[in-house]
Parts: C-alpha cells; sequence; structure tokens
C-alpha cells in the first residue's frame, strides 16, 4: 500500500518525506487555504515546492466545473511539474474531463467519491486514481470501509488499471483497515501516519533495554 500524505503543509511533507515511507502527496483546496496562500501565482509556487520535496504523485485540484474550465486548468497545473496529478471533481463535466486528459495521457486523480457507481464512473472514463472519502462517509453515519471494500472488489473483477486511493482517512485503524482491504493507497495527515509508530510496551520494553544497558556500563 502506497502512503500519500493529505496536507500542502511543507513542514510536514518534509517530515513525512523524511521518514522515508512516503509515496506522494494530496492537496485539496481547503488545505491550501488552510496554509494562507493566496492568488494563482502564489498557489502555483506552492505546488512547485511541494513537488521539489517528494519523488512522484502530487495531487492539485482544479476550480472549474465546466469541462473547457477544467480542462485549461489540468492543462495548466499539469505544466508546473511532471509529479502534478490533477483531481477532478466527481460531476458529469469531470467524467468527461477525465476522459478527455487521459486520453491526453495526464494522470488524474478523481475526487469526492462517495458511492461505487461513481467510482465505476471514474474508472471507465480512465481516471488514475479515484478517491473515496471514508472519513466524511463515517461522519454521517455511512461505513466508508465497507465502500472502500465494494469498489476495490469490483476493480478487481474487472482488472481496471485506476488505483484506488482511499481519502479522508482519520485514524490508524482506517489505515489498518484499508491496508487488510488491499487498497493501492492511502492519504492521510501526518499525525495518522505518526501514530502507527506508538505503543506503550515498545517505549516500557525500550526504557528497559537502555537502563540494562547502563548498568553493564556502570
Ligand atoms: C484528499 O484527497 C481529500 O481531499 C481529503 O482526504 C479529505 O479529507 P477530509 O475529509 O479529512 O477533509
Amino acid at each position: 500500500m502506497k502512503f500519500f500524505i493529505d496536507t500542502a503543509n511543507l513542514a510536514e511533507i518534509q517530515e513525512a518525506h523524511a521518514l522515508g515511507i512516503l509515496d506522494g502527496v494530496t492537496t485539496n483546496p481547503s488545505l491550501i487555504a488552510k496554509e494562507g496562500i493566496h492568488g494563482e501565482e502564489a498557489i502555483r509556487n506552492h505546488y512547485k515546492a511541494i513537488c521539489d520535496i517528494v519523488h512522484d504523485n502530487v495531487s492539485a485540484e482544479v476550480i472549474a466545473t465546466d469541462l473547457k474550465g477544467m480542462i485549461k486548468e489540468a492543462e495548466e497545473l499539469a505544466k508546473i511539474d511532471d509529479k502534478i496529478v490533477v483531481k477532478i471533481p466527481m460531476i458529469q463535466e469531470g467524467v468527461k474531463a477525465i476522459k478527455y486528459l487521459s486520453s491526453e495521457g495526464l494522470n488524474t486523480n478523481c475526487t469526492l467519491v462517495f458511492t461505487a457507481g461513481q467510482a465505476l464512473l471514474a474508472a471507465k472514463a480512465g481516471a488514475t486514481y479515484v478517491s473515496p472519502f471514508i472519513g466524511r462517509l463515517d461522519d454521517v453515519a455511512s461505513d466508508g470501509l465497507a465502500l472502500i471494500e465494494q469498489i476495490v472488489h469490483i476493480f478487481h473483477q474487472y482488472n481496471f488499471t485506476t488505483a484506488v486511493l482511499a481519502a479522508s482517512v482519520r485514524h490508524p485503524m482506517h489505515l489498518i483497515q484499508c491496508a487488510e482491504i488491499g487498497v493501492d493507497v492511502a492519504t492521510c495527515p501526518l499525525k495518522v501516519i505518526t501514530d502507527l509508530l506508538h505503543h506503550p510496551l515498545t517505549d516500557k520494553g525500550l526504557a528497559k533495554f537502555l537502563s540494562d544497558h547502563k548498568g553493564t556500563h556502570a
């Protein structure tokens, strides 16, 4: 399973990259806004700065919702760096945009996916990634992980090349269950990744090993 970090914060991206386990970055307009970035040029420069940190796969979302506008924006975003994956929302014009952009060889990530039917449409249109949002479904008392399982099952039936990118991952159990299901990629905040590190028996065991070692050098 690939690990993407779900943030536009450069320090967090650097930290995840330094861990040596990072395969990419996902952003969205809310995450960009959270960093206090204003204006087209500043946003483009910020995407470039993210691309300069990671090896591959930086998702950048279009704002337009009409076909022409989405294609224009996608082509502009793709020019920033080869690592850019253009995020297109799951709407009717978005499906057309994905079909066009994938035929032009651009990598796409179909975002805001909440049903298996939407995922199927994105895959049929040739999306590189499809992003079902686990946490937001859980927030409205739906089963986000059940949707992930359903999409993975459907994609395997037909050998779709579209990768399942589990998004809106909120805690370590989401990540572990995604791995059990066999998703291709999970994207989450840095804290969810670092939360995987900890166990009280690890801390207790290490403290004991270090104190016993100290005794051998007293
Ligand atoms: C990533 O592609 C999504 O935009 C993101 O995971 C959404 O996460 P949230 O539901 O925690 O905002």
